[in-house]
């Protein structure tokens, strides 16, 4: 079988697992853009106080969560600080926690990136 990749649009506040589940289970590698919401999830409190538990930034615990979910993670930064503090995911987020953060209510609004097709659900 030739190998397969889906590259979806994926970050905390939108993961659904019965995709993720289904795509692992039948060789198909995962692929997650935008796992920092481009940029939006940076402004949500929950998130915010998960990755002080673990004492991260927001974009290492969002990188970090996709990764534990087993996916090919896609981050973007312009910042070469940003790029080597995101590099730094060498930590275990816990079960308990993974489950939590699943549940993160979905962002509705992404900001200005709404115009664009992938965020505004238009094409
Ligand atoms: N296949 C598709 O349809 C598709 C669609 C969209 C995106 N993508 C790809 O997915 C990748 C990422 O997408 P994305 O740009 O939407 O978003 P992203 O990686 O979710 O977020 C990027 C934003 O997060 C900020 N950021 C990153 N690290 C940070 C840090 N440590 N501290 C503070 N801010 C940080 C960046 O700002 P700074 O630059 O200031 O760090 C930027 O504003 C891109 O390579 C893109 O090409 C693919």
């Amino acid at each position: 079988m030739k190998p397969m990749v889906n590259q979806v649009l994926r970050h905390i506040s939108n993961t659904p697992i019965e995709l993720i589940e289904y795509c692992q289970e039948q060789g198909i590698v995962m692929e997650a853009y935008s796992p920092m919401a481009h940029g939006e999830v940076l402004k949500n409190p929950v998130i915010a106080q998960m990755a002080d538990k673990y004492g991260v930034s927001v974009p290492r615990l969002c990188i970090r969560y996709d990764l534990q979910l087993g996916m090919i993670t896609l981050p973007k930064t312009a910042n070469p600080q940003h790029m080597k503090d995101n590099g730094d995911v060498d930590f275990e987020i816990s079960a308990e926690d993974m489950e939590t953060l699943k549940n993160v209510d979905r962002i509705e609004d992404y900001g200005e990136s709404g115009s664009f097709p992938v965020f505004g659900g238009r094409l």
